[in-house]
């Protein structure tokens, strides 16, 4: 119908039975690991969604910095839930556009549904053959080497009418989540740990910091209070992010506050659980417990007695030992019932489906927007961001842009395998990811850890490549020296430069100073260097032979992993801070951190690179640089600093 009105009105009249369409989304490589096998039962059902596209979305960058950049007179003005809501609602126009099309392909009305945050549109079941018309597609089963399938396809299109209205549409072509892996091909490396070694009993002795990181040795590198005083603990808050099956053990945490807080023994952290979370003990090992506790233990230790830590653990046990989710969907749509599908999750064949139909799942509904927000989130986990498509990190990235206006600080980790992916993946030109391969121009990658247990630690990647996050790296103390020295980047650190996100606004200056006087070595045939592509990471602390206890043992660990739990620390010291001075929490930290006045606030990492695909990586220098970011916090001037913002 609409077509015939379309060629009509337009005279086009050949384009009649195939009015004007656009390819919304393509990839022209698979996820290292998956491979097409065969077409799927044309008659079987698929729940089709369309994210429609958010208003003013264009402009959430400078809102963002408008209440986040400290020469702004509406610095630290945060908006609530419901203004951010408002604003970025779709437009009843883009539901009625989306509807249309859908009735138009043969949809009747009655099986169109509109969520009620009135963001998605949906058909519950639609044969395979149907989405196959109306997306111009077809759709395939594609399988992981380590087994496990999903149903997508490499491209689909739309009218061209109809794609201004539109962010992205499932299921389709993204393969985000790990495919189900078998437990037995639990690799051993999250953290890589790098020694293991009872703990001896001078703990605070800072003499052996090259060795053996501890709390002691952190809050003398940059300055953090042993006994922070808390003033604000009731308004504050600070939220670790864990995704089942890693969980902490207990008397592990015992073991670590009883060398360095012991009046943390016996505490535990804030539970709060989404999608059937559970801090499960059938399976303990250092793979499913060295992140959590390392988390958990210095958040607990570093923010010190007075100020409770939140865990949030993602996923019941079906899920996740299954493997089987877009781990970072889940927690937006518990944390803004706006974003979220409000009727059952996003992308079934990805996500976490609740209640959980697998045996002994979480029988609750979905978490979706009744989970409570925190200060600040450390998240060390991550994916790869040449596995995922741009619209669906893009997506994903505005969500935490909106998190940010309300005042939440994102912290993730910038990935483990320096400039190549983990166990060293590289980039072939075409784009297809393999250890001899020579580029690392899309350095931002999946780790092959994830496939085996989504952890930590991880590449360089999404969501640290999302300009409206902060992505935090590793330093090491230099082998003989001591934290009166200055540290070195890590050479496992992630860095690099986005293929997807352009720079924002608040790294200008930074990168152009690092391209006007350490242009890297490397052509555009081996990385982004176009100088318009979103760098990470923003900053860093260190990560290198970082003591934790798993399984009763003190083990040295090292890991970019290290830096969101230990940042966030610091963060939510200064957020107390500010909070007691009847101010807001910083919220979104790097219009503030990048600014000039912030200059002192960090310890330039001036050595140190991050190898990998056959090439040096790149180098510590003066300045911002894509191994250290902006060095290493000095957190008492960092804390004046942002105690004198309004
Ligand atoms: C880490 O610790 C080991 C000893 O366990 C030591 O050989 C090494 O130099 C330390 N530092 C780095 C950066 O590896
Ligand atoms: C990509 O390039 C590599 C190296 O030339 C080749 O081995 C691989 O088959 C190519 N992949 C695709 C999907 O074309
Ligand atoms: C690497 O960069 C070159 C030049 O910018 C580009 O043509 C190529 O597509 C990129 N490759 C990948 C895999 O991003
Ligand atoms: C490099 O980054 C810019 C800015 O985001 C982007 O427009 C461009 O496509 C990227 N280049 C490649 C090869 O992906």
């Amino acid at each position: 119908m609409f077509a015939v009105a379309f060629a009509l009105l337009t005279g086009l009249t050949l384009v009649l039975s195939s009015p004007s369409r656009s390819i919304h989304e393509q990839r022209t490589n698979l996820p290292h690991g998956w491979s097409r096998i065969r077409r799927p039962d044309l008659s079987g059902t698929l729940p089709l969604r369309i994210a429609l596209k958010q208003s003013n979305i264009d402009k959430l960058h400078d809102r963002l910095l408008d209440v986040s950049h400290p020469e702004s007179e509406n610095y630290g003005k945060h908006w609530t839930l419901e203004e951010v809501k408002t604003y970025f609602q779709p437009s009843e126009d883009s539901v009625e556009v989306a509807m249309q099309w859908l009735e138009e392909s043969g949809v009747e009305r009655a099986r169109i549904e509109i969520s009620k945050g009135r963001n998605w549109v949906q058909v519950k079941d639609l044969s395979v053959a149907e989405a196959e018309r109306i997306l111009s597609t077809e759709y395939h089963i594609y399988e992981h080497i380590h087994g496990g399938t999903r149903l997508a396809c490499s491209a689909y299109s739309v009218p061209s009418h109809v794609q201004p209205h539109i962010e992205l549409i499932t299921p389709t072509l993204h393969f985000d989540g790990p495919p189900p892996s078998k437990r037995g091909h639990l690799s051993a490396r999250s953290f890589k740990a790098v020694d293991i070694a009872p703990l001896d009993s001078a703990t605070d002795d800072l003499s052996n910091c090259d060795v053996r990181t501890t709390p002691p040795c952190y809050r003398a590198l940059y300055n953090i209070p042993a006994e922070p005083t808390i003033l604000a603990a009731s308004k504050n808050s600070f939220a670790i992010v864990e995704y089942t099956p890693q969980a902490y053990i207990g008397s592990d945490l015992d073991l670590f506050f009883a060398n360095f807080s012991p009046s943390l023994v016996g505490r535990r952290p804030e539970f709060i659980s989404i999608d059937g979370g559970v801090v499960q003990t059938e399976e303990m090992d250092f793979e499913v417990n060295i992140e959590s506790n390392f988390d958990i233990g210095y958040a607990m230790t570093l923010v010190g007695p007075g100020q409770p830590v939140r865990l949030y653990q993602l996923e019941d046990i079906p899920e996740g030992s299954a493997q089987l989710l877009g781990p970072f969907n889940d927690l937006l749509d518990a944390l803004d019932g706006s974003y979220c599908t409000e009727d059952g999750g996003d992308d079934p064949s990805v996500d976490g489906v609740y209640p959980d139909p697998a045996p002994g799942g979480y029988q609750g509904p979905k978490d979706c927007g009744n989970k409570q927000k925190s200060n600040v989130f450390s998240v060390s986990y991550a994916n790869n961001e040449g596995d995922l498509t741009p619209f669906y990190q893009i997506r994903q990235c505005n969500e935490y842009g909106k998190l940010g206006l309300m005042g939440i600080t994102f912290l993730f980790a910038s990935g483990d395998s320096g400039v190549a992916g983990n166990n060293e993946l590289c980039l072939f030109p075409n784009g297809t990811q393999s250890v001899d391969a020579p580029l690392f121009n899309r350095s931002f990658r999946f780790s092959q850890l994830l496939y085996y247990f989504r952890l930590t630690c991880t590449t360089a990647m999404f969501p640290a490549n999302c300009p409206f996050v902060t992505g935090v790296g590793a330093t090491q103390v230099n082998p003989g020296s001591t934290v009166f020295d200055p540290e070195s980047a890590a050479s496992l650190t992630g860095g690099g430069f986005s293929n997807i996100f352009a720079l924002p606004d608040y790294q200008k200056s930074a990168i152009e100073e690092f391209y006007k006087f350490h242009k890297p070595p490397y052509g555009a045939d081996q990385y982004n260097n176009s100088q318009k592509a979103r760098g990470i990471p923003d900053f860093s602390v260190n990560g290198v032979n970082c003591t934790v206890v798993a399984e009763g043992l003190t083990i040295a660990v090292a890991g970019t992993s290290a830096a969101p739990p230990v940042i966030g620390a610091m963060i939510t010291l200064i957020n107390d801070a500010r909070l007691a001075a009847g101010k807001s929490p910083v919220g979104f930290i790097n219009p503030a951190i990048y600014s000039d006045a912030f200059r002192d606030a960090f310890n330039d990492i001036t050595s140190g690179n991050n190898p990998g695909c056959g090439t040096n990586g790149f180098e510590g220098v003066q300045g911002w640089d894509p191994v250290s970011g902006l060095g290493t916090p000095a957190f008492e001037k960092m804390r004046d600093l942002w105690l004198g913002l309004p």
